[in-house]
């Protein structure tokens, strides 16, 4: 038997226990060890019934991801788990599979073939292939409706979402709940049902209704992917399969199920969500950072403003358990910032996110406060006053002769350069950005901006912290906006000249919609409030290269008071619902607007949109990347999709760049360049690593950058 994989014994029961840690994902190695166990209990009369167990802190959570890869490259043949489940099912010996942590994919289709399953508590169950662009591949779509019903197995396999063990038990995944020790409880069970004849769950049929039931089932199901998983393949593939095991055999349903998962494996959509995972997890890593780095402790915090983000700020880390002080510059302000927590605590309370007395705890974490007097405790501070240097600089002096030595400083600026905040102190080690994305409570994006000084332990800890925030910290450098806003610079000013030459708004919203993005450039501005760019332009006028085009709509627009959604009117007009429709009149403005600039319409293709639009993100991602201000092409995929609504199934702006090709993407860069001028230089490495026939994910590894 293998390394991974141990066979004990306990009085006639025997004890398969998979050791794979961390997760028992199922490893080659693993579905080897599980049969060389099974063919020895075959062989041994004493064995009365088998138990099937994780090793460590959970059963399995998954197949090993990597191992998806070497199929699509053609190193190995695809999922051997098949086989394997069908030899659990046919033991004549019972095998019950005991369950905690998680059964989640392959775990579960493994924990389906036995012919029992308990599990403690805490335990969950799911098919979360599907946020990998996948379904299950091991006869998943056919035994879970057998056990949990079709109208959930669909449920199930197109959200990807897990149950608990008690919603299990209820829906005949679980047989019994086990209280206490997991292995003796099983092991209790195993004796009672040692020499019953074992149920095997694909002749199970008792739950796969009839076909007028479920043709409702699929057909709501479908629809609901067409407006919630637009444009998705895997959400699809997982109710087709699921069809298929209400009207063919097992046998044949499990072929027609191999076919589906092959489809979505092969698929460029699977492949760029099997990217975001990963690069999920790279972006922890920090070259010369090494792991063993001090996290600094962080117990309690403050937050100076309590405005938009400063009040969503203290609700992130009141939410987390850490106790904050929320610090505003007078009454009317801070019981202003006050009351729209409350509210949006009452909300989440009303939408049944969290209980009242969770809300009640949480918000008692946060203490109002007008003095810096009780600074002088905090481990963290984080600033979030208006945009402007002189205010942030007398904020930070103020902080630096509050806070003790070793306090970390933080800035939620989104334009300002951390270093010259950092130079209003006499601790520049001790400051650093920490950009949270609007709202705060609910966005997942945290660019962690390190600013020349920042010393090693504020960074890590910094990293640390937006795990334990919930958040996914990305690290970047100090260069006028950061990764995420720097790059959208170009992208929003693509969509405005787009309008200038004649596309309608709705025309540019509607083709980056249709590609994926969460909304589209226009309608993302009269969300954030266009004021707010417009202010940040005038502040930097001075820096504008004359000559050089700059669009100028949304000043304009800007100047006409439309604001956007909060004044009612932007490039959309908004009803009191803040629902937004086509707005003739600026239609009209914009005509007027553009013959007098003497700029002339044409007729803009979709395509010519969303390449224009996306190409320019592209070209700034690169000259980050090359700039090194991110550290991986990865990383800058991974703000987009949590800070800015691109499609995860595109796997971000540099690695939809990278599926295109680069030579292709450098070609029409440079298209636009000639029709446009130079603001469409393409940047140096993307040339290079066209002309190369590279990508941008390679480079990142090349460099081993520092942010
Ligand atoms: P806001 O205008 O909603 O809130 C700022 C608050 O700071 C106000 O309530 C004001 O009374 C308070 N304040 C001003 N001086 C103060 C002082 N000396 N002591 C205590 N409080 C003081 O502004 P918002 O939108 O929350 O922005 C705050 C920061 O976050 C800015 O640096 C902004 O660039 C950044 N940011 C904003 C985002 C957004 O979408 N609104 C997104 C990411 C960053």
């Amino acid at each position: 038997m293998t390394d991974l994989v141990q066979l004990t014994s306990d009085k006639g029961i025997a004890v398969i226990t998979i050791n794979n840690p961390p997760v028992n994902a199922l490893s080659p190695g693993v579905p080897e060890g599980i049969s060389e166990a099974l063919d020895q209990i075959a062989q041994d009369e004493s064995v009365k019934a088998a138990v099937l167990i994780g090793g460590g802190r959970t059963f399995v959570a998954g197949a090993d991801i990597k191992e998806f890869g070497k199929i699509t490259s053609g190193k190995s043949r695809g999922p051997g788990l098949l086989p394997l489940l069908l030899k659990i099912e046919d033991s004549t010996k019972p095998v019950i599979v005991a369950v905690h942590g998680t059964a989640f994919g392959g775990g579960m289709e493994l924990a389906m073939a036995g012919h029992y399953r308990v599990a403690v508590l805490t335990a969950q169950f799911g098919q979360p292939e599907v946020k990998l662009g996948l379904i299950p591949g091991a006869a998943g779509t056919q035994r879970l409706p057998r056990l949990a019903g079709v109208a959930k197995a669909v449920e199930m396999c197109v959200s990807g979402n897990p149950v608990s063990a008690e919603e299990a038990q209820k829906l005949g995944i679980v047989d019994r709940i086990i209280e206490g020790d997991l292995l003796s409880g099983t092991i209790a069970f195993a004796r009672e049902v040692a020499g019953k004849p074992a149920p095997k769950t694909r002749e199970r049929n008792g739950k796969l209704g009839n076909a007028a039931e479920n043709a409702l089932i699929f057909s709501a199901a479908r629809e609901a992917v067409a407006r919630k998983q637009r444009g998705l393949l895997a959400p699809v593939n997982a109710i087709n399969a699921v069809e298929a095991a209400t009207n063919l055999s097992f046998e044949e349903g499990c072929k027609a199920e191999q076919k589906f998962f092959m489809e979505c494996l092969f698929s460029e959509q699977s492949k760029s969500l099997i990217h975001v995972f990963f690069s999920e997890r790279e972006v922890a890593k920090i070259p010369d950072i090494p792991r063993q780095t001090k996290i600094l402790p962080i117990h309690s915090a403050a937050i100076v403003g309590a405005g938009t983000m400063g009040g969503g700020i203290a609700m992130v880390l009141a939410n987390a358990g850490i106790p904050v002080l929320l610090k505003e510059a007078d009454q009317a302000a801070l019981d202003r910032g006050l009351a729209t927590i409350q509210s949006n605590y009452a909300n989440s309370v009303k939408r049944g996110r969290f209980s009242q007395q969770l809300a009640e705890e949480r918000l008692k974490r946060i203490t109002p406060t007008l003095a810096y007097d009780d600074f002088s405790g905090v481990d963290l501070v984080i600033e979030a006053v208006f945009e402007g240097m002189s205010l942030k600089k007398e904020v930070f002096q103020e902080l630096d002769r509050v806070c003790k030595p070793g306090a970390i400083l933080a800035s939620n600026t989104s334009t300002l350069s951390i270093d010259e905040i950092a130079s209003a102190t006499s601790r520049p080690e001790s400051v650093i950005g920490t950009h949270f994305f609007s709202p705060a409570n609910v966005m997942r994006l945290l660019e962690i901006v390190r600013g020349k000084a920042s010393s090693k332990e504020v960074v890590a800890t910094c990293m640390q912290l937006s795990k334990t925030l919930g958040k996914v910290g990305v690290l970047v450098g100090n260069c006028r906006g950061f990764v995420g806003n720097r790059m959208f610079g170009p992208y929003r000013r693509e969509a405005q000249f787009l309008i200038e030459e004649g596309a309608s708004v709705e025309s540019v919203d509607q083709a980056l919609s249709d590609f994926g993005m969460a909304m589209g450039p226009l309608a993302t501005g009269d969300l954030a409030g266009l004021d707010v760019g417009w202010r940040i332009r005038k502040e930097y006028r001075h820096l504008e290269v004359p000559g050089i085009r700059q669009p100028f709509l949304e000043d304009r627009l800007c100047e006409l008071g439309r604001y956007g959604q909060k004044t009612g009117a932007g490039w959309y007009k908004y009803d009191d619902q803040r629902r937004a429709a086509a707005d003739p009149a600026v239609g009209e403005l914009i005509r007027k607007w553009v013959e007098e600039a003497g700029i002339l319409q044409r007729q803009i293709s979709a395509s010519e949109i969303t390449d224009r639009c996306l190409y320019a993100l592209v070209n700034e991602g690169a000259h980050i990347l090359e700039e090194g201000y991110a550290l991986r092409a990865s990383d800058i995929d991974i703000i987009y999709i949590n800070g800015y609504g691109f499609p995860a199934h595109r796997g971000g702006p540099m690695w939809y760049a990278d599926t295109i090709g680069l030579k292709q993407v450098y070609d029409r860069i440079s298209e636009f360049q000639r029709q446009h001028g130079e603001i469409w230089q393409p940047a140096p490495v993307l040339k290079q690593l066209a002309e190369q026939g590279k990508m941008f994910a390679e480079f990142g590894r090349e460099q081993g950058a520092t942010a």
